[in-house]
């Protein structure tokens, strides 16, 4: 045993939290920071630590947005590390074959060793958060330990966080503790590193305890411990535990030109338009679109049978590239009143953001690496994976339900992905197991938020496949399960959708012009549910019927609309192989109605 250490800072705890107590002296011991830092949340200690990155260089404030910086990582740390991403169940069977498994003592005792000493010449943080809001019958606490003032900063954007949290918390709340270190602890007199981070990262979840471990990153998805750790991976397996969803979802509200509401929930896999579609602007007259959510939705029936869904986040975490005036005026406003990080953008000579799809580039720019940048460079001045961190409510069509504890009801789920080829702009489900089929079959080609190689297509499961916290299989029979929970029926679920923002012809272009243009799929989306729109059956599902979906305005080839609703026979028969290969990996862990939902599909398309 080692004599006990006195860290300054450890003692001055605002909180008679046992468990938080004895766990963060537990942490310092281990890792030996030089002090203990309990954040408040407030708008001093905002300005304390950015000022503080500022003077390190690790930000720097940015002249034309108030209160906004630019941040650049290392080159190696620019997304979520899938590989090192593991789920430490008891049993290895509970990780299911889609998720790394690690035995969580093995774990523990490898993390142990790096921990050991780990924040050694840095501060720790104790970062006390809520995911969603904090008047919830049951708020959802976690608190953060990290050697990362990044992470503190970008930690009080993303979520509730500080005094107001620990206060609710009161002496025994419980919480989901959330440790994290950059792994790159500092000797006496070594001078830091701008972005420090370890060559030897860890992302691991441990389900039984509910505990997140993070080492070695200090990108967003791997080390804002609230977002996809917490909410997703964590929160998936409680969901699964006590009958709820959490879902790697945005939340819209829907208004019709007769003033009738929908609230609309959408998955999509990382850099698939989530962010986008939530605060779309529709170009259709009479239709408003406002946010409540553009990452993750829990989701909860309530009394009255209908599925309720709640945004856990409080900041927004985008791409960058491919934001602008045209595409996403409302994120340019949201980001105009500043308050906000751009980590891997571009920054111009004013002190301004810049990245690609801004249109025209300006003559000189740092780029993200932090070289001089000019349109002749031939390489992107921002990396695609690069992100705007920015507070919620400063969206200015955040929806009045944000708040709202109890969430708002669902009216449809719309899955999909980032597809070439075969999957029409949008499919109807039949009924809510079908609807689950074309979750669980979903497919899109890799993006930039992952390391690895992009534009493989994948299976990627309610756009989830990173962040089922358990066994898929299981996943997929909870989402069934979920179909027979509504009380009062069918009737009352969701209807699902899926859609495919991102089909192209045969010389690459985009056949569908997307961003504010989607309003056209969700009016058909409404309209189905009202039953006033006209479909037509197909293997797949139902398509919108001929004239069905609202063109109007819209200067768009004829041939491209009808490229873009194909259901080509011929193209679907080559996924099947695939599904039957997706479908075995689960053996009998795969709900038998998904391999009839299959086995019927198979057929229509042989009779088609
Ligand atoms: P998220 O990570 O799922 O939230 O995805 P984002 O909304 O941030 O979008 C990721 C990338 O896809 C960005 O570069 C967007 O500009 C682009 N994108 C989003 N929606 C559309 C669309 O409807 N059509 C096309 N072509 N691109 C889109
Ligand atoms: P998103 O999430 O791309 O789904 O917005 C962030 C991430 O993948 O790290
Ligand atoms: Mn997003």
């Amino acid at each position: 045993m080692s004599a006990p250490v006195t860290v300054p800072g450890l003692d001055q705890a605002p909180t008679a939290h046992r468990r938080l107590l004895a766990w963060v002296r537990e942490v310092a011991e281990l890792t030996r920071p030089d002090r203990v830092v309990w954040c408040d949340g407030s708008e001093g200690e905002w300005r304390r630590i950015t000022d503080e990155l500022v003077d390190k260089q690790v930000l720097v404030r940015l002249r034309q947005k108030p209160n906004s910086f630019w941040a650049r990582t290392d080159p190696s740390d620019v997304a979520r590390v899938e590989e090192r991403t593991f789920i430490c169940s008891a049993d290895e069977a509970d990780a299911g074959p889609t998720n790394n498994w690690m035995a969580p003592a093995e774990m523990k005792r490898v993390m142990t060793e790096l921990y050991d000493g780990s924040m050694r010449g840095r501060t720790m943080y104790v970062v006390p958060f809520c995911m969603g809001p904090l008047t919830a019958e049951q708020p959802m606490f976690g608190v953060e330990l990290t050697d990362s003032p990044y992470v503190v900063a970008s930690m009080r954007i993303m979520t509730r966080m500080g005094a107001d949290v620990l206060d609710r918390m009161g002496a025994d709340a419980p919480f989901v503790p959330c440790l994290h270190s950059v792994g790159a602890p500092l000797a006496p007199g070594q001078e830091d590193v701008a972005w420090p981070c370890s060559d030897v990262k860890y992302i691991s979840h441990f389900p039984d305890s509910r505990e997140i471990w993070s080492y070695g990153s200090g990108y967003g998805g791997n080390s804002l411990l609230g977002k996809k750790c917490f909410s997703l991976r964590i929160a998936s397996v409680m969901g699964r535990d006590e009958g709820w969803l959490a879902e790697h979802m945005l939340i819209l509200k829907l208004t019709g030109p007769s003033g009738q509401v929908k609230y609309v929930a959408a998955a999509f896999p990382s850099a698939c338009g989530k962010t986008n579609l939530a605060m779309l602007e529709p170009t259709i007259p009479g239709w408003k679109v406002e946010t409540l959510g553009d990452d993750i939705a829990w989701m909860r029936f309530g009394e009255d049978g209908r599925l309720y869904a709640v945004n856990p986040e409080f900041g927004l975490f985008g791409v960058a590239p491919g934001t602008d005036w045209k595409t996403n005026p409302n994120a340019m406003r949201t980001l105009a009143k500043g308050n906000s990080i751009f980590t891997n953008v571009a920054m111009t000579d004013d002190g301004d953001i810049w990245w690609e799809g801004m249109g025209e580039p300006p003559a000189h720019l740092v780029d993200w690496k932090g070289r001089d940048w000019t349109p002749e460079s031939g390489e992107p001045s921002s990396h695609p994976n690069s992100r705007f961190c920015t507070p919620i409510e400063q969206c200015p069509i955040l929806a009045d339900e944000y708040a709202d504890p109890r969430g708002v009801p669902i009216d449809a789920i719309l899955f999909g992905g980032r597809r070439k080829t075969t999957i029409p702009l949008v499919t109807e489900a039949r009924d809510w197991v079908h609807g689950v089929y074309l979750g669980a079959t979903l497919s899109s080609e890799t993006t930039a938020a992952a390391a690895g190689k992009v534009g493989v297509v994948r299976r990627d499961p309610m756009a989830m496949l990173p962040f089922i916290g358990y066994h898929a299989g299981d996943y997929f029979a909870h989402w069934i399960a979920m179909g027979k929970g509504a009380s009062s029926g069918a009737a009352q679920l969701p209807r699902i959708f899926y859609v495919n923002w991102f089909r192209r012809g045969d010389d690459g272009r985009f056949l569908w012009p997307g961003f504010g243009e989607n309003a056209r799929v969700l009016k058909w989306v409404v309209e189905r549910i009202e039953g006033t729109a006209a479909a037509v059956e197909t293997p797949i599902g139902r398509v919108p019927a001929p004239g069905a979906l609202d063109v109007s305005g819209l200067d768009l080839p004829a041939e491209d609309l009808e490229l873009a609703l194909r259901v080509d026979a011929a193209e679907w028969r080559e996924e099947i192989p695939q599904v039957v290969e997706w479908f075995e990996r689960f053996g009998d862990k795969l709900p038998g109605v998904l391999w009839a939902e299959l086995d019927a599909l198979k057929a229509r398309l042989d009779a088609a």
